[in-house]
């Protein structure tokens, strides 16, 4: 069955899965119905999703990104991640940032496209959510910024 990826309205946007990459419900009600809403399906079932807000009339920011963990590592974050980009590239968008913590895989995820770090917000998933947020058995503290320029193509890969 082939993938469909689209944009939906944030009414349909699958909390349950976006829970994968930010633990609050609250939070991601906060920024959904700004927010572009953008599903990856295998037939009815949606197996990914990412959430897009605007920053400005030139940027915009990932703010969520999950694939169900039964379909992750088959390159169907990667697509997703890369059908996000090519939209805003086109829609004539100038930077995409994103916010992701300071070790893990997801950090590779995003350099891989191109992404850059650009800063670090010390303590953010302390001051941010009231549970600690454990990933490979480390705690997580601090986020880094990472931004993708969509109109300059010297420091993003082929
Ligand atoms: C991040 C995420 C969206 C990537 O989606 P995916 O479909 O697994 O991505 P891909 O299959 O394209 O894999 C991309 C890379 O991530 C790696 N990866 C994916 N899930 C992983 C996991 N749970 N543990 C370790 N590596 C993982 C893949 O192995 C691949 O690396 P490789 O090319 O060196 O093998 C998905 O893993 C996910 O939903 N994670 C939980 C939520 C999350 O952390 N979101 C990002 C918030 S910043």
């Amino acid at each position: 069955m082939p993938l469909l990826i689209q944009q939906v309205p944030p009414t349909q946007a699958p909390i349950d899965l976006l829970l994968l990459a930010d633990p609050s419900e609250e939070k991601i009600r906060s920024y959904l119905h700004q927010s572009g809403c953008f599903v990856a399906s295998l037939g009815a079932m949606v197996i990914g999703a990412c959430l897009v807000r605007p920053l400005g009339p030139t940027s915009h920011e990932i703010m969520s990104i999950a694939v169900h963990p039964e379909h992750q590592k088959s390159g169907t974050g990667t697509l997703l991640l890369k059908w996000v980009i090519d939209f805003y590239r086109r829609s004539g968008a100038q930077q995409l940032e994103v916010g992701t913590g300071s070790f893990g895989y997801q950090l590779a995820f995003y350099q891989r496209q191109g992404f850059r770090v650009t800063g670090i917000e010390r303590n953010f998933f302390i001051d941010n959510y009231n549970k600690p947020i454990i990933e490979d058995g480390i705690r997580l503290y601090d986020m880094l910024r990472l931004v993708l320029q969509l109109t300059k193509t010297e420091c993003g890969p082929e």
